[in-house]
């Protein structure tokens, strides 16, 4: 029934947490022992992805040394390659050359630059062809140059056997009338929609394909939206694989980490894409958050944090229970990027939280939550197949100083006799690599520059009783209970 630590010190300290009582009462969940009516549906095989800023891709895959290491750590845990996606801003600044030996060509006055114009050459493409999981590759609309576009796509097309979808374009509810395709005209949504629509049939055309476009690719859910573009879409969505949403929280103008990592609040924020899941199911289609990550215009400091860690965690159950399929963390400029999970030198907090979430859906079907989603503490059921398999708790109490709470969780319905655990934790929602605070999952951390994972694994046993056993949860922890 008590929690019994594999150490002896975090045994002292978990009991002592106990005797200062700053506990809220204790949450009892029973575990269903079949997927309950509120489950997700089948997850996929793996739901959390990279998406890599289309000018930078070959740059990390042929020169910062942990992506690798740092995807294939994610697919040791899965079995299967992390979904990657290829694209952002840049993809609509990008001319395909096929003379181009280079991978990708362009100036910028720094190296922490993005460039406003580059081109890319047939290694991009063989590049992307040679990475072991399934791709998105993101092209260029807002050019308006649809047989540049066909060019690149014919190639993609031919030599990657992996390629999920290509995406037409990138956030065009930020395009303008100034933009190429808009032609002088004002680019509504219905602009967009019917521009989608003839791209769709003229790409997919000339390469005589179905299923093959990652469609929307909307950044949040208005003026433009997939309940907007698929009302169009009429026979062209044959030629969609997917429809795709972009989700950033937050942005450095409205950083605040407690509500970032907020259990209710998470709930809060993602409540408009519900409609937008639905919008592509009543079509045949799955939905992804094809780009996002935790806030825009450079995190306002909360990007690189454990908190930000913690709200990947959340935010990955609380999506894929709604129904998307997979969701792209994206990763922008190498050296200049504060939402990244790793870069040349150091690794970032954030990484922590996508390996747990990762952790916490390999081998997964179905997952659904156990609590209302209306408090700060979180339990999601995850099964295999119809049976329980683990149970993942979580305390978005925000913890940066003092003395820290806990939450006290009880399960039941369990039938072992014991379980294990493994602990997400930090010293503070507020804690950063690069500045000497390493989150650990089970005890270990990855090492920076190669993110190789590092350190004793820590497992941690509770004793069942009466089909129910205990768990303590601080503030701003997460705990993953295997069954
Ligand atoms: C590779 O990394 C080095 C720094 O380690 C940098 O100077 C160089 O420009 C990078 N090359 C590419 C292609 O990004
Ligand atoms: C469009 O792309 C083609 C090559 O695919 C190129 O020859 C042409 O110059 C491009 N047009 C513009 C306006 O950039
Ligand atoms: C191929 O693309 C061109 C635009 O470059 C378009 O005019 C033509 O209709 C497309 N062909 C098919 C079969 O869709
Ligand atoms: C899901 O269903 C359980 C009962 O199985 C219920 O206790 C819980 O509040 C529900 N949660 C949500 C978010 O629907
Ligand atoms: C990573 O490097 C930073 C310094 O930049 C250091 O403070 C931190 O402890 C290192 N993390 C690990 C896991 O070695």
């Amino acid at each position: 029934m008590s929690l019994k630590k594999a150490r002896m010190a975090q045994s002292i300290f978990a009991s002592s947490l106990l005797l200062w009582g700053a506990a809220a009462a204790t949450l009892t969940f029973t575990v269903p022992s079949s997927p309950p009516s509120n489950s997700s549906k089948q997850l996929s095989a793996a739901p959390v992805g990279v998406s890599l800023e289309f000018f930078t891709f070959p740059a990390y895959m042929d020169n910062v040394t942990a992506t690798t290491t740092c995807l294939e750590n994610l697919k040791d845990l899965t079995g299967t390659w992390p979904p990657l996606r290829i694209g952002g801003t840049t993809q609509d600044r990008a001319t395909y050359d096929p003379s181009l030996t280079q991978a990708v060509s362009y100036t910028v006055a720094s190296a922490t630059d993005a460039p406003t114009s580059l081109t890319y050459g047939p290694s991009f493409i063989s590049l992307a062809a040679s990475y072991g999981g399934e791709i998105i590759l993101g092209l260029n609309r807002r050019l308006n140059n649809i047989s540049n576009t066909i060019s690149a796509a014919e190639l993609a097309q031919s030599q990657a056997t992996r390629l999920y979808a290509i995406e037409l374009g990138n956030e065009p509810n930020f395009y303008t009338s100034s933009d190429p395709i808009a032609g002088g005209a004002s680019w509504t949504a219905a602009a967009d929609y019917a521009s989608e629509v003839q791209w769709q049939d003229e790409v997919c055309g000339n390469l005589s394909v179905t299923d093959r476009i990652s469609a929307g690719v909307f950044f949040g859910t208005s003026p433009m939206s997939i309940a907007g573009l698929t009302a169009v879409e009429g026979t062209a969505n044959n030629y969609v694989k997917t429809y795709c949403s972009h989700n950033y929280p937050q942005s450095a103008s409205t950083a605040n980490l407690a509500t970032l990592m907020g259990h209710s609040s998470i709930k809060s924020q993602i409540s408009g894409f519900p409609s937008e899941i639905t919008a592509a199911a009543n079509l045949g289609k799955p939905h992804i958050f094809g780009e996002t990550n935790s806030a825009t215009q450079g995190g306002g400091g909360i990007s690189p944090t454990f908190g930000a860690a913690l709200w990947i965690l959340d935010y990955v159950m609380q999506t894929v229970i709604l129904g998307t399929q997979a969701l792209y963390f994206h990763q922008g400029t190498i050296g200049n990027c504060q939402y990244c999970w790793w870069g040349r030198y150091d690794m970032g907090a954030p990484y922590y939280g996508a390996y747990f979430a990762t952790m916490a859906l390999a081998g997964a079907d179905y997952i659904a939550p156990l609590d209302s989603q209306t408090t700060a503490y979180a339990a999601y059921a995850i099964y295999s197949s119809e049976s329980p398999v683990k149970v993942l708790l979580y305390n978005s109490d925000y913890y940066t100083t003092g003395t820290r709470s806990s939450q006290t969780f009880v399960l039941s319905g369990l039938s072992a006799s014991t379980v294990t655990a493994k602990r997400l934790t930090a010293p503070y929602a507020t804690s950063r690599v690069d500045q000497g605070s390493n989150p650990t999952v089970a005890g270990q951390t990855f090492a920076n520059g190669t993110c190789v994972i590092q350190g004793t694994q820590t497992v941690e046993t509770a004793t069942v009783s009466s089909a129910k056993a205990t768990f303590t949860v601080s503030a701003s922890e997460a705990l993953l209970v295997y069954l």
